[in-house]
């Protein structure tokens, strides 16, 4: 990225009503592939996109927490694509440990002598390029591995190498973003077995946290319609589905459910419909056989109210 980057309005490019402008560059060569393909259908949410492009933008700290398929990470991923900055996504899972993140010695051949050298880790990678480092399932972090960006997620946070003796600073490119499904209190809702309980001083040092839940029927169904084009005119069978998604929603929120439909089972349900042309089965195919055996009933009373149709006359439960 140039000294003197070149700056689009935001207007222009993500039909919001702001005079904000974001940094648009054309990345080195080498890291062209890092940069997300555009997803044309995609539909930006104001709030949330603008939350993000601040990071872009004015190097803020962002944090998108939500609950699971509403489009965080992929919201990242849209907004680096259209401003042309590479994007590379890490899964900050229980597996990464501290030595795949930060780097280790390893042994290699050099002129015929075997010689220690340091591989760096995907951190100090980024950290020294033009690149946004998305941290995926940051809250599934393991303990020893979120302390590693305890200073890294100050804004100039430089990051030492102890085994190095060596301090990296953050390339003026570089940007740190984070999705979360929780907000650090650990797995109070039951649905996100996995995550951890985050440190306050950590979670303190993101500037911005977007918040991105469900969102409205209507902007839901564009949202499908976008993903899934043997949808497209069929409206009534989409707000169908919208509707039966938060039908879930709400049964999960009073405890009759124990499971609910994210945005991305709607699309995935919509993807089947398309294959199996049918939507009784496409349903119990991408939603229905993931609910408890005893929840099933309540799951054709739903699609009853949705589809004035029978769940169970169509298929049943099991096959
Ligand atoms: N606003 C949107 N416009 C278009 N597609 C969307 C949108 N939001 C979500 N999707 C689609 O929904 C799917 C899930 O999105 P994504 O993986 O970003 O969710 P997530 O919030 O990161 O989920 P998780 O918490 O499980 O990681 C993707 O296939 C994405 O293309
Ligand atoms: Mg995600």
């Amino acid at each position: 990225m140039n000294d003197a980057p070149e700056t689009a309005q935001v207007r222009k490019l993500f039909g919001i009503d702001t005079s904000m402008r974001v940094p648009v560059a054309t990345p080195p060569p080498e890291l062209a592939e890092h940069v997300p393909q555009i997803d044309p259908a995609y539909v930006f949410d104001p709030d949330v996109t603008l939350a993000i492009l601040s990071g872009f933008a004015h190097n803020r700290r962002v944090l998108v927490q939500g609950m699971h398929g509403t489009g965080k990470s992929t919201h990242v991923e849209q907004v680096a694509a259209r401003l042309g900055w590479p994007c590379v996504r890490v899964n900050l899972d229980g597996h990464l440990s501290r030595l795949d993140f930060v780097g280790r010695d390893t042994v290699v051949l050099r002129d015929g002598v075997q010689v220690t050298e340091f591989a760096e880790g995907i951190l100090p990678w980024a950290l020294q390029r033009p690149v946004a480092l998305l941290l995926d399932e940051y809250d599934a972090g393991r303990p020893e591995v979120m302390f590693v960006l305890q200073r890294v997620l100050e804004r100039e946070g430089s990051l030492t190498l102890l085994d190095q003796s060596r301090v990296l600073h953050p390339h003026p490119g570089f940007r740190l973003f984070g999705t979360a499904n929780t907000v650090g209190l650990g797995n109070t809702s039951g649905l996100y077995h996995g995550v951890q309980r985050l440190n306050h001083a950590q979670l303190d040092r993101w500037s911005v946290v977007a918040a991105l839940d469900y969102l409205p029927a209507e902007r839901e169904a564009e949202i499908v319609v976008g993903q899934v084009p043997g949808l497209v005119g069929r409206d009534e069978l989409v707000s169908g589905m919208v509707q039966f998604a938060a039908l879930t929603r709400s049964a999960f929120a009073a405890g009759d459910l124990s499971t609910l439909m994210s945005p991305r089972t709607v699309i995935a349900w919509g993807e089947n419909v398309e294959i199996f042309g049918d939507v009784a089965r496409s349903l119990r195919l991408s939603f229905t056989n993931k609910c408890a055996e005893d929840e099933r009933a309540l799951v054709a009373q739903l699609f009853q109210r949705c589809f004035d149709a029978d769940l169970d006359d169509v298929l049943p439960a099991t096959a």
